[in-house]
Formats: structure tokens, C-alpha cells, sequence
């Protein structure tokens, strides 16, 4: 089946607030288990590209107390919903919600140890975008954690998955999903994506709808 590309930005209202109510909760903790378990004593000062309403940093940040994130979106629904969700847990000290995009993030000139993002690879039209910017972000040994949805082989394929992970969930947040799935690159073309970047991660399949790249980018500038 043929790639068929989303809108990239979630920057309608109610699309957003749609997302921030589904259950995500077991791949959004699976994420910030694997991080830790892989990477754990490494992560001081993470950014998280395309964090949606926050909750895997929101995660991320009650698992490890004396880890500071930089959470950016290029949503201003989105951002909004993570403003409020980091102030709901009190963790205002230590995570900071960007309304940002890439290419071209504008950060301060901070070093982080870890770039981490999950299921925003598909949104984006050009995918070298997305490795582009993570080389120049990373600098000697950045932990380097992405998970992203991969495209099924069929449309009947697709559905099977909606109604299997979000059975009950609204029908504007089943069509995001299933239109995300049909968005989303097979593992071989991220691995030809992180090829023709330059970046040594591995990338493999870890659930019925996940793939997962990771590992140290040395030396990236
Ligand atoms: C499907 S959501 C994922 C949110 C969150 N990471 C999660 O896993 O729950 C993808 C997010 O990426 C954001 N996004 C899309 N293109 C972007 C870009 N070029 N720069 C920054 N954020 C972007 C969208 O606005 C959306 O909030």
C-alpha cells in the first residue's frame, strides 16, 4: 500500500483535544520504559519533538525526579493542552512547553542529552526533515529514542488496528489514527531513511503497530 500523507500540524481545536483524551497510556509507558531501561542514567536534559499534549514527558518526568525536559509542538491547541497538563502534575520546575516546529527549532543553545519523540515521524511530508534536524541537535553522544506507527500493508489492515487498540474511542480520533497509519513509512524505509542521514540506529519492530530507532549519535555536527 502506497503512502497517503496527513496534515502535518494537529492545530485544530477540537482534533487536538480528541488526541489529549484517548488512551495512549500503555504505548506512552512502554516508550518512557524502554528509554529508561536502555538509557536511564544518561537522561538529564531531554527534548521531546512533537510531544502532542505531553504525556509521555509528563511520564517521563515523574519516573525520574532530577530529569528536566524541553517538550516542543508546532500546535498551538497542542502546546496549550501540554501547558496545562504539566501545571495539572506540578511539574512546571522542571518541563518547559515550546510551540515550535522543525525544521528549525530555535532553542536556546542548550545541550541535551537525549532527543526523544514519538509518533510524529509520519506527519511530516519529507522525512530527512525529521533526521536532518536530529543531527543538528545532537552533539557527542546523544541518546537518540523515536517511535513511530509503520504502515500496514492494507487499508483492511489498517482498520483492523483502529479497532483493535481504539475501539471506543471517537470516530474523529479513529479516522486521525487510521489516517496516521496510512501515512506512516514501512520499517525499510526508515532504515533507508536513517541510511541516507547518516545516523547509526538500529530500528526494529517492537509492537503490532511500532517501530522503534535508537541509540547513541556521536560526533553528529
Ligand atoms: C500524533 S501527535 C504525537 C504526540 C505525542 N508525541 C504522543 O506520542 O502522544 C504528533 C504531533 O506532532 C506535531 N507536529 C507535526 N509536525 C510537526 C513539526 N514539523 N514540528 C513540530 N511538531 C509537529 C503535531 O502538531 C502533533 O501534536
Amino acid at each position: 500500500m502506497r503512502r497517503v500523507l496527513e496534515p502535518e500540524i494537529m492545530d485544530d481545536e477540537s482534533q487536538a483535544v480528541a488526541y489529549a483524551r484517548a488512551d495512549f497510556s500503555s504505548s506512552n509507558q512502554a516508550f518512557v520504559d524502554g528509554l529508561i531501561e536502555d538509557y536511564g542514567s544518561r537522561l538529564r536534559n531531554v527534548l521531546d519533538i512533537g510531544c502532542g499534549p505531553a504525556d509521555v514527558p509528563i511520564r517521563l518526568a515523574r519516573a525520574i525526579p532530577s530529569v528536566r525536559i524541553t517538550a516542543a509542538d508546532a500546535s498551538d491547541a497542542m502546546a496549550q493542552l501540554a501547558r496545562k497538563a504539566v501545571d495539572d502534575a506540578g511539574l512546571q520546575q522542571r518541563m518547559r512547553i515550546v510551540k515550535a516546529r522543525i525544521p528549525g527549532l530555535r532553542l536556546e543553545d542548550e545541550r541535551y542529552d537525549a532527543v526523544i519523540s514519538k509518533d510524529l515521524l509520519h506527519h511530516l511530508p519529507d522525512p530527512a526533515v525529521f533526521w536532518q534536524e536530529i543531527k543538528t541537535l545532537a552533539k557527542d553522544e546523544t541518546v537518540v529514542y523515536v517511535m513511530d506507527l509503520f504502515r500496514p500493508p492494507t487499508k483492511e489492515a489498517a482498520n483492523k488496528i483502529v479497532e483493535s487498540v481504539a475501539p471506543d474511542e471517537s470516530p474523529m480520533l479513529k479516522r486521525d489514527f487510521y489516517n496516521s497509519l496510512l501515512a506512516a513509512f514501512t520499517l525499510d524505509e526508515i532504515r533507508e531513511q536513517l541510511d541516507d542521514a547518516g545516523l547509526r540506529l538500529t530500528a526494529a519492530k517492537v509492537s503490532e503497530r511500532h517501530v522503534l530507532a535508537k541509540g547513541l549519535v556521536k560526533n553528529a555536527r
